[in-house]
């Protein structure tokens, strides 16, 4: 058994240890707001955190994972209402949606570092992010608006 936190709360998991993060927490925790795009570490649809990093769990075996605190989309907010979500709403960023976990965790770790982020410094957080369907102006916008809201301006 591997025992790891995953949003705040311990779990064990009967996995080889070499399995990648990403199917842990799809198929054996049902934390299915993780995607799965590429495999190869390419297009950022499995990003989660570890300790706070963003990390593309498709490429991280689950031995990484232990002792550190593994945050997914599920756990961002507990009520889902962290000022990227709020933002990802009020600017309609989603399209088809399947990129967007990955690319709110990633925006979410860049906020974390950088309140107030630049466009050129929103370009080389996310630019490991891939949207299929062409989201990008809309992220960068909602970014923007996030970062605005958790200094108290826009809602
Ligand atoms: S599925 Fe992990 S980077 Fe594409
Ligand atoms: S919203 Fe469809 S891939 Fe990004």
């Amino acid at each position: 058994m591997i025992a790891l936190n995953i949003n705040g709360r311990q779990q064990q998991v009967d996995v080889e240890p070499d399995t990648p993060l990403l199917w842990v927490l799809r198929d054996a925790l049902d934390l299915t707001g993780t995607k799965y795009g590429c495999g190869i570490a390419q297009c950022g649809a499995c990003t989660v955190h570890l300790d706070g990093q963003p990390v593309r769990a498709c490429v991280t075996p689950v031995t990484t994972a232990v002792g550190k605190n593994v945050t997914t989309i599920e756990g961002l907010d507990p009520r889902a209402d962290h000022p990227l979500q709020r933002a990802w709403v009020a600017e309609q960023v989603p399209q088809c949606g399947y990129c967007q976990s990955g690319q709110i965790m990633s925006a979410a770790a860049l906020l974390a570092r950088t309140p107030d982020p630049s466009d050129a410094q929103i370009d080389d957080a996310m630019g490991g992010n891939i949207c299929r369907c062409g989201t990008y102006q809309r992220i960068r916008k909602a970014i923007h608006r996030a970062a605005a809201m958790a200094k108290g301006g826009k809602s």
